[in-house]
């Protein structure tokens, strides 16, 4: 019953973290957007920078931008920092569904030499704090003036990070506990800086006085470093789909890969809407995925090195012992077979063969390894698998 409860909590989370998500990417981007394609007024206003014309269901739309302040605020005032905020809440609340609450099958692991639930979520929680305050601190210092050095480091130090959390949580929690790091600054970035310094701002205009420049500024380095993040981030989130990243040996040298590349193709876009066409960037960035595609290709070993192929009356034990607790149609570890995955027909173990290879070479499964499978074990269904995967008729 209490797995059936933590499934439909995590079926409602995921699906509020993912609308407040979207809510919030969609208005950065529209933005972001608006930004880059407003233009100097057709007929010339006081104080108006830009403008822009739309049309979108049916509707026209004329968006204006100030130069500075409007001389008076309007009653209504959108500020846009719900999404964020939820965003937030709903994605700290589903980790805590999914990792913190299944800490062994999902966070840290089973194995002998694995951290205690408590300290894998102490360590979890403590990152997330301990990311953003070392992230601020980096842009209140004087390093911000520098921002090729400061993309260094901000990158060195994550890539830090998820080399550390590879080493102690399993696979899957390290890559989300990169993007949940992440998303917490990004989330910070909006509540503890950018809604302050504009309220700030719009309070000292309410007051008659001149706001302070430098607070928007402050506000607008943060907005653009969201910017960068969301491309990594949006692939960590995803990255659970995709066991040949983060379950590959080095999956923090993937990840650090993969997102300087989401970052890359980002700054192309940035800088062409500034007018300056790094074209370049494109086919470096598509090689890049291509050699990384390459170089953490599946390997096999050749069936020319394994003597005689192993039958599926030894590998039907194990897979009974290890996968069928939860694999099976009415399984006793959790409340339904995960992906519909179910082991109870040999034909089927047999049709997914190289799907259960990826999981056992990466050691993604058994999550954790919470049904405690041998390396023996292990490397046996491997070599079913690449002797031919027979069964019998
Ligand atoms: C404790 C429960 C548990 C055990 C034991 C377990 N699995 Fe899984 N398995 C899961 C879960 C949960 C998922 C879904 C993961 C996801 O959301 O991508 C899964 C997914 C899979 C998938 C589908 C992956 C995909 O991306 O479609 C395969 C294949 C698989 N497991 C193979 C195995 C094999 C082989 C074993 C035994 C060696 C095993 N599992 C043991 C829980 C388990």
């Amino acid at each position: 019953m209490e797995g059936y409860i933590a499934d439909w909590l995590n079926l409602l989370i995921r699906w509020l973290h993912f609308i407040t998500g979207a809510a919030w990417i969609g208005t950065s981007f529209y933005f972001n957007w608006l930004n880059h394609n407003i233009r100097e007024p057709e007929k010339k206003q006081e104080g108006i920078k830009g403008e822009l014309f739309a049309v979108h269901g049916g509707h026209f739309y004329q968006v204006r931008k100030y130069d500075g302040a409007p001389e008076e605020l309007p009653k209504t005032l959108h500020w846009f920092k719900w999404e964020a905020y939820f965003t937030w809440i709903s994605g700290f609340s589903l980790l805590s569904v999914v990792y913190y609450w299944n800490a062994k099958m999902n966070l840290v692991g089973m194995g002998a030499d694995s951290l205690e639930p408590w300290q894998g979520i102490a360590l979890s929680v403590g990152g997330l704090i301990g990311g953003w305050i070392a992230y601020d601190l980096l842009c209140k210092s004087p390093l911000t003036k520098n921002p090729v050095l400061f993309a260094i480091l901000g990158f060195s130090l994550l890539t830090g990070a998820a080399y550390g959390y590879s080493q102690i949580l399993t696979p899957r929690a390290s890559y989300i506990q990169i993007g949940a790091m992440i998303g917490t600054m990004m989330a910070a970035n909006v509540f503890f800086v950018i809604i302050p310094n504009q309220r700030v701002m719009v309070d000292t205009m309410i007051a008659g006085e001149e706001p302070d420049i430098s607070l928007g500024d402050a506000g607008a380095l943060r907005s653009l470093h969201n910017n960068y993040f969301t491309l990594p981030v949006l692939f960590i989130m995803v990255s659970n789909h995709f066991p040949m990243t983060f379950g590959h040996a080095f999956n923090w040298a993937v990840l650090a890969a993969i997102a300087l590349i989401g970052a890359g193709i980002r700054h192309y876009f940035n800088l062409k809407s500034k007018g300056h066409l790094n074209v370049w960037i494109l086919p470096v960035a598509s090689v890049a995925i291509l050699a990384l595609a390459f170089v953490i290709r599946p390997t096999s070993k050749s069936t020319e090195d394994i003597q005689a192929s192993i039958s599926y009356d030894q590998v039907e034990p194990i897979i009974k012992e290890r996968c069928m607790g939860c694999h099976a149609k009415s399984p006793t570890l959790l409340p339904s077979a995960p992906k519909g995955v179910m082991f109870n027909d040999p034909a089927v173990v047999q049709k997914i063969a190289a799907k259960i290879r990826l999981q056992l070479s990466t050691n993604i499964m058994p999550p954790g390894n919470y049904t405690e499978m041998t390396e023996e074990e292990r490397a046996l269904v491997i070599s079913w698998v690449d002797t031919g995967a027979s069964i019998p008729q």
